[in-house]
């Protein structure tokens, strides 16, 4: 059995490693429970939709996640000291601008047959662009080829089927810029 660890001093022990270029870390790496502290800054173009619930504890700084709603963006504050559940599903980008933030997150382990995906939106039309599904073993491990497909993709296959706008690829500083001047 594992003993008790103080968060406190886990936090200032893997603080180099809570902020870019690396941003996350999982606190027991050979458990069931997925516990991960996630630091900003850092800003994205892609939504997540998870088979399972995600817990998320905004516990220094402030965050929000971005959720892609049938053509619709909504946005949902994490403020510093909230909690919230994220149902199964919910298509879920977080944005944490703030340098030096932090949040628990806990995810379920996904059983071998159940996929998680990734997605891209048009920032003009809030259309599908592109999903990927994958099956997760790791977090770090899984997620660097699937956002490579995307990011290393040509403009034509970024191209927003619905509306033929061309999607920016991981610049999420032209995405959101141009997601609210469409808003
Ligand atoms: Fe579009």
């Amino acid at each position: 059995m594992r003993k008790p660890l103080n968060f406190n001093r886990w936090i200032d022990e893997h603080q180099h490693l809570l902020r870019p270029p690396v941003g996350n870390q999982q606190i027991w790496k050979d458990s069931d429970m997925i516990v991960t502290v996630v630091g900003g800054p850092n800003q994205r173009t892609d939504f997540h939709d998870d088979p399972f619930e995600e817990y998320f504890h905004q516990f220094r700084g402030n965050a929000h996640l971005l959720i892609a709603d049938r053509g619709k963006f909504e946005r949902v504050d994490l403020r510093e000291g909230d909690i919230f559940l994220l149902p199964a599903h919910v298509r879920h980008s977080p944005q944490r601008p703030e340098p030096g933030s932090l949040c628990t997150v806990i995810e379920f382990p996904r059983p071998q047959g159940t996929r998680d995906a990734f997605e891209w939106y048009c920032a003009a039309c809030g259309g599908l662009v592109h999903r990927s599904e994958v099956q997760l073993a790791s977090i770090v491990e899984d997620l660097p080829a699937v956002y490579q497909a995307f990011y290393g993709a040509t403009d034509a296959q970024r191209t927003c089927p619905h509306c033929g706008e061309v999607h920016p690829g991981r610049d999420w500083q032209a995405w959101h810029a141009r997601r609210e001047a469409c808003a």
